[in-house]
């Protein structure tokens, strides 16, 4: 009953995508459960690079089912153009298994992402104008829209009538915008459903009956640990959980069913959109990182803001994820730095701070405490085994492992699929 969950153990874009598709040639099944298309992986096979938003990066292995959770929020839309241009590629989507209890990104949702942004003005959050945190508000006020609501056309009608009536109000009056038409908003939606109804399903049950027949689950989390509502950099965050207790809000599937939690994390750190981030880099080593690294959201497109590595963080995400393992990725992009820093607690007004703070004006004002490894010049990405790796690189591999409080298990030494070493077996 193996119940595999993944997550990002620090701002997002690990390289998740490539952990899940190379965990995902040993799984049935792979389950999506939070966030929406705010979400980017690259995923690189062979020679073809695919950029995912919403599917699950499992989606390209023919031999697993993907699933959408039920704490996914689906815009449908995305949904069709994703799944077209991978069919176009000739990957068949047909198996994909999508929650009926999902919310769904409504155009609505996508106009008060942006307006709202505008309206806070220096107070903006950076989102990704995707509808995700309007989508999310909507399903804590119970005027959310869900899959299974796009089947029928009156039930729809009121539950769009209900939803709209208090945001027209705010658009015209308060953001000076049009009101948004019921009837046609309706019209729009039901049409998506119809397309939508054969990939629906009750993937709660789907995958409960999975677990209990033995078959291997990966829960796969978009996002990352320090984006999540409860436990990242409120209020710089996303409106879902990230961490691994989403895994079982957003599949349904119970704590008890969850047999390892895999965090992915990259041999530096990166961030985008607004809020603190310790150790940011200002001068040309953040470029450097960003160029080499090739720091741009799959999303947006936006460069990433680069610091170096942050224990702190790191063993954060140890603790509120339960990591049983870290996969480590993009080590190759720090070949040639002769000095690397390695952030392994703060100083906050003069005292130091060995855990990450929970008072969000002491995150804001921690300076990272710096110890500093030396580097290697050595090209590692045709290394396949630990002792193949330069003594510094081992050495800085050894020292993160001690610094986060767990161990590493994989590291990723390249872009394509096999370059990766694996030092513990991630599945058994
Ligand atoms: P939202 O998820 O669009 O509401 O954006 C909230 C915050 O999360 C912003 O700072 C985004 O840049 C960030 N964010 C959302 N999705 C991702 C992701 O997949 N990777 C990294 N940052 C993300």
């Amino acid at each position: 009953m193996p119940g595999i969950v993944l997550i990002g153990a620090q701002w997002g874009d690990e390289g998740k995508g490539k952990a899940t598709d190379l965990i995902g040639t040993k799984v049935d099944y792979v389950a999506r459960f939070n966030g929406g298309n705010n979400a980017g992986h690259s995923v690189v096979v062979g020679n073809e690079s695919y950029a995912l938003h919403l599917l699950p990066s499992g989606i390209i292995n023919p031999h697993l089912t993907p699933v959408i959770g039920n704490g996914v929020v689906v815009d449908p839309e995305v949904l069709f153009q994703e799944i077209d241009g991978l069919e176009a590629r000739g990957i068949d989507c047909s198996h994909l298994k999508v929650s009926e209890a999902a919310h769904i990104i409504a155009p609505y949702h996508r106009t008060l992402d942006k307006v709202t942004e505008r309206f806070l003005g220096k107070h903006k959050i950076g989102t990704t104008g995707r509808g995700i945190g309007p989508a999310y508000a909507d399903k804590i006020n119970r005027v959310g829209i869900r899959v299974h609501d796009l089947f029928n056309a009156k039930h729809l009608h009121d539950k769009v009538e209900a939803s709209l009536h208090q945001k027209n109000q705010m658009l015209v009056k308060l953001y000076n915008r049009r009101p948004i038409d019921v009837d046609q908003t309706t019209d729009e939606l039901l049409k998506l459903g119809e397309r939508l109804k054969p990939y629906v399903a009750n993937t709660g049950l789907i995958l409960n009956k999975a677990l209990d027949e033995g078959k291997t689950v990966l829960f796969e989390g978009a996002q990352a640990t320090m984006l999540d509502v409860d436990h990242g950099t409120y209020p710089f965050v996303t409106s879902s959980n990230p961490t691994a207790g989403g895994a079982c809000t957003g599949t349904g599937v119970g704590p008890t069913k969850i047999t390892r939690v895999i965090g992915v994390s990259k041999a530096y750190a990166t961030r985008v959109g607004e809020g603190p981030f310790p150790t940011e880099l200002f001068d040309e080593s953040g470029e450097w990182l960003r160029q080499q690294g090739h720091e741009f959201g799959v999303t947006t497109g936006r460069p990433r803001r680069c610091g170096w590595f942050d224990a702190v963080v790191n063993r954060y995400a140890s603790q509120v994820n339960g990591l049983t393992d870290i996969v480590l990725t993009k080590l190759d992009v720090l070949t040639g730095l002769k000095e690397i820093p390695i952030c392994v607690a703060y100083d906050v007004d003069g005292e130091r701070h060995d855990d990450m703070p929970t008072d969000q004006a002491a995150f804001a004002a921690a300076k990272p405490i710096y110890e500093t490894m030396p580097g290697w010049d050595e090209d590692i990405s045709d290394c396949h085994t630990f002792e193949e790796l330069p003594a510094t690189c081992q050495d800085y591999v050894k020292r993160l492992e001690e610094l986060s409080n767990c161990r590493i298990s994989a590291i990723g030494t390249g872009p394509q699929r096999d370059h990766i070493i694996s030092v513990h077996s991630l599945i058994d």
